[in-house]
């Protein structure tokens, strides 16, 4: 195993000797006032692969409280939420002991990991006290994974859990993922496909189940549950009936008794997230009933076993005719599910797309934040860089999703952010929390571009503390993976830290998103999706570019936000510059507030965003010698395919508009 393949856990005993001396013998002996029994027993591993692997020491278990210096384990319920912890250093008495208080043992767990943080992060043992409690209840990942093997929309290479349509007994590293997402927080994770196929549809049966037990006991042990992507056709298609209609006796029966059968191999089985009606697979339609009948239906059966069922958003008619101008895909998921509010079950969980249309590297934030009040829900992310460069270009995403986190949504006046709907705070609700696409997969450093590492950390850290900064994140993430060498972790900061904003530069300009290669969605192909059936365009002709989503003219979509939003996407003045096209039809001469021209906007843009990734080679090229040689060239081997693509892009867009208007650039530079 090399040395990517620990991520941010990495083996590497911090250098100053007398820091290290410090937590050695602060943290070197343990005992514990608690029994041992599962999530326990992985935080003492953990504590003592710590004391290896940062303090270079074998720490040791006291059997009763001992006298002098040690580590103190307790669970405290009463003062502290349940997978919350306090670290405490304290000196009562003759004892002098680091305390850690959990809400639970999964809060230990935390406690353990967030320890591993701060010595990394070259803390000194006395300055310790401190209390966390993670902002979101449910904090979990999405795999995109399938039976056969393959990941959809997957960059690092085959699935770690199947292979050949069965469940490839890789436990190991099963447990080893388990490990990475717990350090940051995770407890929940869904381990197939939303697009639910034939082979998946039966591991909710007696034969499949078992094997679902063992991937679910493994992380069970890191305090994560586990879900299934179900298929809502599955009564029909596994299960002998003549209809998957919800409202059926015969199809309600079959849920029911099938979600006695999943608890019965899984007792703590988190529940069902659910793709319905959605790209072609099965749901309610088809019998004529709503989207609150086909998730109440699963609710209804899993209620009695606390489980939950996730619904998606994602939900909008990718059968539509570019002819048409009255459809508008930005508005579906929002038509679809507001009429819905107030009447799905305590246990539903709508599950929303950030944005109204597909993980763009621009978009404004769904309107169905805000705009439903009475239901539980979820966000939902793309840690998979599938329209962000797909872990070939380097695009830290933590800014993205900070963005989405504090918009005001204004539901219920100023201040009412993403951040606190969907922590369940603004409206109340029972259940709530962030989900997300997973971005990992067989490669040896787990998510392909090793720098692309840092989104996995960085979104179970935003979404366990939606407060922390993206500069923040990206230097603990540094910290942790490359050490202490405080250039490097600079450089590396800055290289993360500009990567959005430079990927953005050289692809689809000012929010107006696609313009990739059709189904592949890699690289620049500008009329791909224009005269298709996905509902994605852009409308560029010689005069202008953009879709026209206003009240005044348009499809009307901007008035599902609260009037503060809509009255500003709504105006040409207001509307701001990055989502000009995503709102507005404007010719290529309209000045945007940066005072330049939108043409020459996509012209210095792309020709900037190109120089810049070609930049990042440079910056990474210093620190040869200085990151060891098989990282190093990792990442500049992405780097420079990166540079190259960028350029790719560059010539592809600026071309493609010069053509179109007839335009020319005011630098006289190189178009086609
Ligand atoms: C995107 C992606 C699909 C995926 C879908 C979804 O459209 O390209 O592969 O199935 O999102 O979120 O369901």
């Amino acid at each position: 195993m090399n040395t990517s393949y620990y991520a941010w856990l990495q083996h590497e005993p911090i250098e100053e000797a007398s820091l290290r001396d410090a937590w050695r013998s602060l943290i070197g002996t343990v005992w514990l006032e608690e029994p041992v029994t599962a999530v326990l027993d992985t935080a003492l591993r953990e504590w003592e692969a710590l004391c290896r692997d940062l303090l270079d020491f074998k720490g040791s278990h006291a059997e009763r409280e001992p006298e002098g210096l040690h580590l103190r384990i307790r669970i405290y319920p009463e003062v502290l939420n349940f997978e919350g912890f306090r670290l405490r250093h304290l000196r009562t008495g003759e004892r002098d002991v680091l305390e850690l208080a959990g809400g639970s043992e999964t809060g230990i767990l935390y406690g353990i990991y967030h320890l591993r943080r701060l010595i990394s992060a070259g803390i000194r043992p006395e300055d310790i006290d401190l209390r966390e409690e993670p902002k979101n209840r449910l904090r979990m990942i999405n795999q995109w994974d399938n039976a056969d093997g393959t990941v959809e929309r997957g960059y690092a290479g085959r699935s770690i859990f199947y292979e050949k349509g069965r469940f490839a007994g890789r436990f190991g590293r099963i447990r080893d993922y388990a490990r990475l997402l717990a350090s940051v927080g995770i407890n929940a994770i869904s381990i197939n496909n939303v697009n639910v196929h034939e082979t998946e549809t039966r591991f909710i049966t007696e034969e499949g189940l078992p094997d679902v037990a063992k991937v679910a006991d493994i992380l069970r042990a890191y305090g994560i549950r586990l879900f299934l992507s179900v298929n809502f056709a599955a009564p029909l298609q596994i299960g002998g009936l003549p209809t998957a209609d919800p409202l059926d006796e015969g199809v309600i029966r079959w849920w029911r008794e099938t979600a006695e059968t999943v608890y019965r191999h899984i007792p703590d089985f988190g529940g069902v997230l659910v793709k319905a009606d959605s790209e072609h697979r099965p749901g309610p339609f088809a019998y004529g009933r709503d989207h609150a009948d086909g998730a109440n239906l699963l609710a209804d059966a899993l209620l009695p076993h606390g489980g939950l069922v996730i619904w998606r958003c994602f939900v909008y008619n990718c059968m539509q005719d570019w002819r048409d101008r009255s459809t508008d895909r930005a508005r579906a998921a929002y038509d679809h599910f507001t009429p819905l509010d107030g009447r799905f079950r305590d246990n539903v969980l709508l599950q929303i797309k950030n944005g109204p249309m597909d993980f763009q590297v621009r978009e404004p934030v769904s309107p169905l934040f805000g705009g439903l009040a009475r239901t539980n829900q979820v966000l939902e992310f793309q840690i998979a860089q599938e329209y962000t460069g797909q872990q070939r270009h380097v695009c830290f995403l933590v800014p993205q999703w900070k963005e989405v986190l504090d918009f005001d949504s204004f539901a219920c006046g100023p201040g009412s952010t993403v951040k606190e709907i969907v922590s369940g705070s603004l409206f109340g609700m029972k259940h709530s929390g962030i989900a997300a696409v997973s971005n990992i997969g067989m490669d040896e450093n787990w998510t392909g571009h090793l720098l692309a590492q840092a989104n996995l950390y960085g979104y179970g850290r935003l979404i366990w503390n939606p407060e922390l900064t993206s500069e923040e994140i990206a230097l603990e993430w540094c910290r942790l993976t490359f050490g202490s060498d405080e250039e490097t972790v600079a450089a590396v900061c800055r290289i993360l830290l500009k990567s959005w904003p430079i990927y953005e530069s050289y692809t689809a300009p000012l929010g107006v998103g696609w313009m990739v290669t059709p189904h592949t969605h890699y690289g620049p192909d500008v009329d791909g999706y224009e005269y298709s059936r996905w509902g994605t365009y852009h409308f560029a002709d010689r005069d202008g570019i953009g879709v026209d989503r206003t009240r005044a003219t348009g499809t009307g979509y901007t008035a599902q936000y609260k009037r503060e939003n809509a009255d500003r996407y709504e105006s040409l003045e207001t509307c701001p510059d990055e989502l000009l096209l995503f709102f507005h039809h404007v010719p290529y001469r309209h000045v945007l507030k940066s005072g330049k021209t939108v043409i020459q906007h996509i012209y210095d843009t792309h020709f900037k965003g190109a120089a810049d990734a070609y930049r990042l080679c440079e910056e990474w090229a210093a620190l040869e010698g200085r990151i060891d040689e098989e990282r190093f060239r990792q990442i500049a081997g992405r780097l420079e395919e990166q540079a190259e693509h960028a350029e790719q892009w560059r010539d592809v867009i600026n071309t493609y508009f010069y053509r179109k208007s007839g335009i020319a650039d005011v630098e006289g530079r190189t178009i086609y």
